[in-house]
Parts: structure tokens; sequence; C-alpha cells
């Protein structure tokens, strides 16, 4: 790609979103300028550096700046001379009633109106409040220029972001100006035609085109609908535990139709991250603005909310009091390949353990700090976090822990109860190593000796002549002459 062949862009904000973006659109041969205030995070960008950890951003970070199509820059005047197009990355955090915070979406938006305009379009990336659009439209129109604004919703997972940025399956572009609309569907020309995927059987994304509105509807529903599918498997896997089913099979089962899809169906101790929990917070309360009760989305939160306080009811149960007990846990991070704890369940779990008085030590493979938590320790490995401990509990699915010696485990452990809040670990494996094992709606049959927990409900017992087989069984029984 020959530089400047494409609109010159802007990425105002880099953290988690704004840094792919950057480096992701510098990686189609762009020339891309970060916009950065923190001088400190500017230093680490411009030295090349991450200032979190993202699988694949650092080398893509580096590709870029050594290639020359990126740089980082905290003059806006500097940066809005070279820019067509200007991509807002700046964050919505979760406000007072639920409605997200939008005065840092819009500083950015005069920020660019003040630097001198040339006809920039502004690109909302980040998660904005529908309606947000049109009040950037608006601040682009006190300023004397016109309204060109773009909606452009993220769809990027943490751990894996660069992926999800360079191969979406889908790019959504919402707009009320043609023009506008057609300048950001250029600076993704490369990305719609597949050329940033090595993999030639791999599909170009789907390209939506819609109004502002909508675009911004749509992530709002795409999060809420994520988060929705793990609050109904984590329903089932409560049921499943009552009736004495095992709701990863029935995971396994259900999510073989493909109108549902295998994805999203792991239940555990519930949904954390920076997303989730504020999109469903600030879709519920919009409708509620719009006097339209949510009771789906609500159940959502609801659900997410008690699926959180499974891992204290079991040691509660199991150890009838937490106070003064040793508890180790595995994991600290909201998922596993990240070392973001932004409303993480294992930290609010560790959180709340110490409350109640246990000692908590925790052992996560990316987190080695958790600041203003001084009542949990953090331990160099997950077996000293058991050294002691009266319960350990797997509280986010790194994939090293399915390497863990559990018959070491249990012998650093005072204890030997194994709280599996992530369903990472086979039953029988478990009791094998001399542990009691309690996970989430699973394995009923199995519990602190290895006989039945609950005795599944009696069922009417079957005799020759009180079933009638189905036809074509009875048919086939009958041909075996049986
Ligand atoms: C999410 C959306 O997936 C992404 O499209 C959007 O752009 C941002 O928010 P992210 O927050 O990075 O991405 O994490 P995600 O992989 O969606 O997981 C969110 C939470 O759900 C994690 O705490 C994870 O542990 C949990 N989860 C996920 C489950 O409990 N069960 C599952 O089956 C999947």
């Amino acid at each position: 790609m020959i530089l400047g062949e494409y609109p010159q862009v802007a990425v105002v904000g880099t953290g988690y979103v704004g840094t792919v973006v950057a480096a992701g659109l510098a990686a189609t041969g762009q020339p891309v300028v970060g916009l950065e205030t923190d001088r400190y995070k500017l230093a680490y960008l411009r030295s090349g550096k991450v200032p979190f950890y993202e699988p694949q951003l650092q080398d893509l970070l580096a590709t870029g700046l050594d290639l020359g199509r990126l740089s980082f820059t905290d003059d806006f005047v500097h940066a809005m001379a070279r820019s067509d197009v200007v991509f807002l990355c700046v964050g919505t955090p979760e406000g007072n009633g639920g409605h997200p915070d939008t005065r840092a979406v819009e500083a950015a938006a005069r920020a660019v109106c003040k630097a001198g305009h040339t006809g920039q379009v502004i690109v909302t990336k980040s998660t904005v409040p529908v309606g947000t659009g049109h009040l950037l439209a608006s601040i682009m129109e006190e300023h004397g220029f016109p309204p060109a604004v773009v909606s452009n919703p993220e769809f990027l997972r943490e751990g894996s972001a660069v992926d999800d940025f360079l191969h979406p399956n889908r790019i959504v572009l919402g707009s009320d100006n043609d023009v506008a609309l057609r300048k950001v569907l250029e600076v993704y020309s490369p990305i719609l035609r597949g050329d940033t995927s090595a993999d030639a059987s791999r599909r170009p994304p789907a390209l939506v085109t819609t109004d502002l509105v909508t675009a911004e509807t749509i992530k709002y529903a795409s999060n809420a609908f994520l988060a929705t599918k793990i609050s109904f498997i984590n329903e089932i896997a409560s049921i499943c535990e009552q009736l004495g089913a095992d709701v990863s099979s029935v995971a396994t089962a259900v999510g073989l139709d493909s109108r549902i899809g295998p994805d999203f169906l792991e239940a555990g101790i519930g949904w954390g991250g920076s997303c989730f929990g504020k999109d469903l917070t600030a879709l519920v309360t919009l409708a509620a603005q719009h006097f339209y009760d949510a009771p789906l989305l609500r159940a959502t939160i609801e659900v997410n909310r008690r699926q959180r306080s499974l891992p204290i009811d079991r040691l509660q149960r199991a150890l009838h009091d937490v106070n003064g007990r040793r508890v180790a846990m595995l994991g600290l991070s909201f998922k596993p390949e990240t070392d973001d704890i932004r409303d993480s369940p294992a930290v609010e779990l560790a959180a709340r353990l110490a409350d109640l008085g246990a000692h908590v030590t925790a052992y996560d493979p990316m987190v080695k700090s958790l600041p203003g938590r001084h009542s949990v320790t953090i331990a160099p490995g997950p077996y000293d976090a058991a050294d002691g401990a009266h319960a350990v509990v797997i509280a986010t699915q790194w994939p090293e822990f399915l390497s863990l010696d559990l018959a070491l485990l249990r012998e650093r452990m005072l204890g030997n109860l194994l709280v599996d809040g992530r369903n990472m670990f086979d039953p029988q494996t478990v009791a094998e190593a001399g542990l009691v094992y309690e996970s989430v709606g699973r394995s009923p049959s199995l519990n602190q000796h290895g006989n039945a927990l609950r005795q599944p409900p009696a069922m009417p017992v079957a005799t020759a002549n009180n079933i009638d087989p189905l036809p074509a069984f009875k048919l086939a029984f009958d041909g075996l002459g049986a």
C-alpha cells in the first residue's frame, strides 16, 4: 500500500480499544496517528511498548512504528492537520444512575473541532450510549462544521482483540451522512477485501451499513445477547444441580443446534469485564428512560449477580464458616489471556471472602497486584497460593491450571476442598487426587466421598408390560425374535 493512498487516520485514546485500532489500521497500510494525553502512556507507546497485555499487539505496534505508518502524539492540532477520519476510542465509564458518562467523548469531539477542522469525519468506536452520534453531530455544528459522524461499534474481545480487528466477522457502519460513511468505508477497504487474512479460506467480513442510532443499538444488543446467553446456561446449571443433570453435557448438546451454536455456553461464576455489566446497565437504564421495562435484561443481570455468590455458598457449606480460614484463589483477571481485572468476578470474590474474615491468597499468570486490596496476598505460583489453604477456588479458567498436579496441590493444602468456578476439571480426576470437588451444575453424583450428593428423583419403575416401546423399536425387537 502506498502511504497516503487512503484517508489519514487519527485515533483519539490509546487504551484497550484505541491501541488495537491504531496498530490494526496501520497494519492495513494506512498512515495512523494515535493521540494520547497521558505522557507516561505516550512515552511507552512511542518506545514501542504496549502498557497492558494483549496477545499479538506488541508486535503489531512495533511493526507499525518501524514502517513509519504509526505515530503517537499529544498535539491535537498536529494530528488533525493530517487526518481525514478520527476514531474516538476514549472511555465511556458507567455514570450516575447507570447511564454511561460521555464527557470524555464529548471533550474529544470538541478538541477535534477546535484543532482546526479540515472536513474530518468523527467515528465513535468505543461503546457510546445510543444517541451520542447525534450529540457529537450537534457539537460539530456548534463549531460551524457540517455534521459528519459515523458509528462503528467495536466487537473486540480482550485476549483476541487483534485477530477480532483484522478478521472481524462483520463491520458495522452507521451514519446519517453518506459521504462520511463512504470515507470510513475506504479506511476499512483492505479488511473488507480480506487483505489482512493470510488464510484465503477465511471469508471476508460482512458489511452492515445503517443509520447512526441503529448502529449504536447493534453494539448494545450484541453484548446484551452474549451476556444473556451466559446467564441462560448459568440458570440451567442451577436447575441441573437440583435435578441431578450435568450442565456441561446439556450445553454441548444444546450448542449442537445450528440455531444456538456452542459458544458462550460455559457455566461458571458469571461474566465480568469492562463491557457486559456496563452495557447491560446502560441499555436497561436507557429503556427505562423511554418508559420501557426490560425484564429479560434485568434477569440477565440478576442471574449473574447470584452466580458470583456461588463459590461463597459452597465454601460456607463445606467449611461451615470462612472466617479465619485460608482460601487460595486461582485466577484474578476477568477472563484468561488478559491482565484486565475490571469488574472481574474473581477479584470481587477475593474481596468478599476477605471481608468475611478469610485469609485470601491469590495467584494469576498475568495479574501481579491488586491495587487497594491489601487484604489479598498475591502468591508467585499456584502451589504457593495453596500452601496451608483449607480450600482452593478456581475463578478464572487460565489454560495453565489444567496442567496442575492435583495430588501435589492436595499435599500443599491443609484442607481438601476444590471449588472449580469454571468447570475446568473432570470430577473423577479430582476425586482421585483426594480432593473434595465442587463445580457449577455438574457431576452431582460425586461429592466429598464419591457417593451421590443428591439421589436423582425416583423414576417410575419400567416393567415389560407398562412401557409400550416405540413402534420402530418394537418391530426391531420382535424382528430379533427376542
Ligand atoms: C465482550 C464481547 O465478547 C465483545 O464482543 C465486546 O466487544 C466486548 O465485550 P470481553 O469483555 O473481552 O468481550 O470478554 P468475553 O470473551 O465476551 O467474556 C466476557 C465474560 O464472560 C468473561 O468474564 C468470561 O469469563 C465470561 N464467559 C464467557 C462465561 O462466563 N461463559 C462463557 O461461555 C463465555
